[in-house]
């Protein structure tokens, strides 16, 4: 493709992407296929002639219904995942420079930017300038980089001797029973096994009891076990729940373990000091994972793994072949994490703070905190309705309880109204089990998202959950 022809072609994409952020609303937020829906638009075999990109928007088109559109206004299910025409416009830049960052070498700007804007970020979250930053892909890839720094840490760098067969005490690891699915998943791929896996129970609000992991930890050294690493969740999936770190770092201290806070969707409200509370402590932490991908505002994907002593991780993690030569005075990224070749992620963040500053982005959060806050209180002042969970931030866990109902005949009337819900196009919802029954996670916090599609959905929920009543069901 030539220069010209990409101006061409480029024009034209950019103003279909535009188009269709500016229609997004009118789309169904769920994406409304069947599996196999979109598959069956392609051939069954690749094109073996060119056939240009002359028409590449009437065959984006058909993936529209297999879109589920995550930055329309009325999204709610998961988690925001915000991707600004910001974002959009850092993406094509960092492909169009075509950098690909092995050693600072390779790229000075995509290294040396890098390094700029993850100690901005540090400066937004409040955290000291002991702490380093590095782009990692996702928080399952940093949870992991910590699991693995940790194991080596305490291990004396076994990797460096027998690997895992010469470890003498088995390691010993912690984690709440409300951890996202990647905090265990990473302890195990990191050879702790399943055995030596602790999943901490956790109090009334979902968070991890201190007297149950002290239990834990004390009984693990008492049979010969050496516990490694707590993960301390600043904001679970669930329900935002908030693990006390100043009391966890203690134990931390108290018993040399290291401590890992997973932060990926909460760490975002950090940029408003009224909020930074929330992780008290986490000047102690050795490691900590925050998404900017997530609520803050910039394109999937792009995890922020912070560490205070990086020579731990780079220690863990550095290779030294003679065609990457070290450059003394600069970060060699590939020692901060697996994989050698990096993309310049960090354009998105200069992107956003360009577009928005600090004072932008901390305006879109403090409104999704009081647009949670306004719902919270509906639900409250509505008889049959409940909130499950504190809501310290933008999600609400919920659950319209009818008279008479409960058990097994609760839980289906919860997944009917929301299905109902979200089948409807004008809303996507996600429930989630808390305790063996589900529950209704309202997760606020897309871009365009304002008070009145709050408003809005609050009516189209009680007309779901409400319509049984009404027919006498
Ligand atoms: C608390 C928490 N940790 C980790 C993750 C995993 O994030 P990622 O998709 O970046 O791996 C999530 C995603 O929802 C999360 O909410």
């Amino acid at each position: 493709m030539s220069p010209e022809e990409f101006k061409r072609l480029g024009h034209a994409l950019i103003d279909w992407i535009a188009e269709f952020r500016a229609g997004i609303e009118e789309l169904p937020v769920m994406a409304q296929v069947q599996p196999g829906e979109i598959k069956a638009l392609f051939g069954k075999t690749p094109p073996q002639r060119p056939e240009g990109l002359g028409g590449i928007q009437s065959d984006l088109e058909g993936l529209l219904p297999g879109l589920t559109n995550w930055q329309s206004p009325n999204f709610y299910a998961w988690f925001p995942s915000n991707a600004p025409l910001s974002s959009v416009l850092a993406d094509i830049v960092a492909t169009g420079l075509g950098q690909t960052g092995i050693t600072w070498q390779a790229s000075p700007a995509l290294s040396e930017v890098e390094e700029v804007m993850m100690d901005w970020l540090r400066q937004m979250f409040g955290l000291s300038q002991t702490f380093q930053g590095v782009i990692q892909d996702t928080a399952s890839t940093a949870t992991f980089v910590a699991f693995l720094t940790a194991r080596e840490w305490a291990s004396g760098y076994s990797q460096n001797r027998g690997g895992l067969q010469g470890e003498a005490k088995p390691l010993t690891v912690y984690v709440s029973d409300q951890a996202h699915s990647s905090v265990p998943k990473g302890a195990l791929l990191a050879g702790f096994g399943k055995d030596n896996l602790r999943l901490v129970e956790t109090d009334e609000a979902f968070a991890m009891r201190m007297d149950a992991l002290e239990a834990t930890i004390e009984r693990d050294l008492a049979e010969g076990r050496k516990p490694c690493m707590i993960v301390a969740a600043v904001g679970t999936t669930g329900s935002t729940a908030i693990d006390p770190v100043r009391e966890i770092a203690e134990r931390c201290q108290r018993y040399g373990i290291w401590l890992h806070v997973d932060a990926a969707m909460a760490g975002s409200a950090m940029i408003l000091p009224e909020c930074r509370y929330l992780w008290d402590g986490v000047e102690q932490a050795d490691s900590i994972v925050i998404n900017p991908h997530k609520w803050l505002g910039m394109a999937c994907d792009l995890s922020a793994y912070f560490v205070r002593e990086p020579e731990h991780l780079i220690r863990a993690m550095s290779t030294n072949p003679s065609y990457l030569p070290k450059v003394e005075e600069a970060k060699a990224y590939k020692d901060w994490g697996i994989p050698l070749g990096r993309r310049f992620r960090s354009l998105k963040i200069w992107f956003a703070l360009k577009d928005q500053g600090v004072e932008g982005l901390q305006a879109r959060l403090r409104r999704d905190i009081e647009n949670a806050k306004w719902l919270e209180e509906q639900v409250r002042a509505t008889p049959g309705w409940k909130v499950l969970a504190p809501v310290p931030l933008q999600t609400v866990c919920l659950r319209h309880e009818p008279q008479g109902l409960s058990g097994e005949a609760l839980d289906k009337h919860t997944l009917d109204w929301v299905n109902r819900v979200n089948r409807s196009g004008k809303a996507f919802l996600t429930p989630a089990t808390a305790r063996g029954h589900w529950l209704v996670r309202v997760s606020i916090g897309a871009e365009p998202t304002e008070r009145h599609h709050v408003e809005a959905l609050w009516s189209l929920m009680r007309q779901e959950a409400e319509r049984m009543e009404v027919a006498g069901g």
